[in-house]
């Protein structure tokens, strides 16, 4: 049996919302005939445009031949036909909108960070379980294919103790004046949700635990590199929020975790994300596709010697860890399993406790840079 399910999908005309969730993901399905459930029923995702700007939506909605789209939330949502809302507006409008959806008795999928801030995070996570309407937030880079290489080295056993874990990510976001900016401005203000802590210690929490275990506690800097940057009309702007940030965590059995998060650097390692682990019996280096490996066995002995030039090749060292399955865009992944949970039942974990989660990590985050203290991070209950 095939079943036509409506989504709701507000924020469309924004970078993620158009390439990765409504191309990528939802028209994908489409084109793949659509999801099958436990029950062996196929669902066929329809997508509904929302948004501010109708002629944008308008357009949006002819380029890949839709013919649904909306500027009215409540219209939207009084759509008996539409079982799933979906969200990935600016941050700052996301937490009215979604509170919106659950009140109208809909599924709920969200872009991270779900809320701007914990408690309101939380207030979703209550209202969602209290309507009895399933709930899950993006956690996308839990389904890239390095990531998953890195899970499989975990579940292997391949590390022995994990020591330590250093995460280095970012790229050189260019100001604007002479060279387009490859992020929306928004990025740069605090007071529209922007800033790097928020943007990726979500996203730090979510592999870091699901990986490696919990994150008990964390010190902060965080730092404004580039003051002034101009926005999408050309027009300079003061930059409110950070750029960067410069993190130590530890956690649960001891192993220490270095972030470094930039919008400020330049690039001169294999990808804008590279994550090494270092264990007792092997070490890992995982970008976004690829990971390579060195096992203790394979450990060339290195000799400090400054004074001589170097002679050893020590990329050299490392082997590459094989693909072995093929691996669909991350995005599209996890839709299908919220797919799966929210209109069939299927088990899901990655719920807006989950998402809260991520925001009590920011929020720590923040308490540590603004008060220059360690903060803990306690568990996380409804
Ligand atoms: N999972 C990821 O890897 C990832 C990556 C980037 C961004 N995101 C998240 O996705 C969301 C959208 O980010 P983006 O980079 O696509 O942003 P964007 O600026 O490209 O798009 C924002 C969207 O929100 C809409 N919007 C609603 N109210 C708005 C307002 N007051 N001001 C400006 N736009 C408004 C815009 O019309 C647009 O459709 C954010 O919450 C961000 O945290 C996730």
């Amino acid at each position: 049996m095939t079943r036509t399910v409506r989504i709701l999908m507000n924020g469309v005309t924004g970078r993620m919302g158009r390439n990765q969730h409504l191309v990528r993901s939802i028209l994908a399905i489409r084109q793949q005939g659509g999801v099958s459930l436990p029950d062996g029923t196929v669902v066929v995702p329809e997508p509904v445009l929302l948004g501010r700007n109708p002629a944008r939506l308008e357009d949006l909605a002819r380029a890949y031949g839709l013919s649904l789209w909306t500027t009215s939330l409540d219209e939207a949502l009084s759509d008996p036909e539409a079982l799933v809302y979906f969200d990935a507006q600016v941050t700052g409008a996301r937490a009215e909108a979604v509170r919106r959806a659950i009140a109208a008795g809909k599924h709920v999928y969200c872009e991270k960070p779900v809320a701007s801030d914990l408690a309101s995070a939380l207030e979703l996570a209550r209202l969602a379980r209290a309507a009895g309407v399933a709930n899950g937030v993006v956690q996308d880079k839990l389904f890239l294919p390095g990531i998953r290489k890195l899970r499989r080295l975990v579940d292997a056993g391949f590390f022995g103790r994990v020591l330590s874990v250093h995460v280095q990510f970012g790229y050189w976001v260019f100001e604007g004046d002479w060279q387009p900016p490859q992020r929306p401005s928004w990025n740069y203000r605090r007071e529209e949700g922007g800033g790097i802590i928020l943007d990726m210690f979500c996203h730090w929490q979510y592999v870091l635990e699901n990986l490696f275990g919990r994150i008990r506690s964390l010190v902060c800097l965080g730092a404004t590199h580039v003051p002034q940057r101009w926005d999408e009309g050309g027009r300079p702007y003061p930059c409110t929020a950070e750029d960067a940030a410069y993190a130590i965590l530890q956690l649960d059995g001891g192993a220490v975790v270095q972030v470094l998060s930039s919008w400020a650097v330049r690039v001169r390692r294999d990808d804008l994300l590279q994550i090494q682990v270092d264990g007792t019996h092997g070490s890992a280096v995982a970008g976004l596709r690829d990971c390579c490996v060195q096992h203790r066995a394979c450990t060339p002995r290195a000799v400090w010697n400054p004074d001589v030039p170097k002679d050893h090749d020590y990329y050299a060292d490392w082997s590459a860890v094989p693909d072995n399955e093929s691996f669909d865009n991350a995005f599209k992944v996890q839709w299908e399993l919220f797919l799966r949970h929210a209109l069939g039942g299927a088990p899901y974990r990655w719920d807006f406790l989950e998402g809260a989660r991520g925001l009590q990590v920011v929020e720590a985050a923040y308490t540590s840079w603004q008060e220059r203290r360690w903060v803990d991070v306690p568990e996380l209950e409804l």
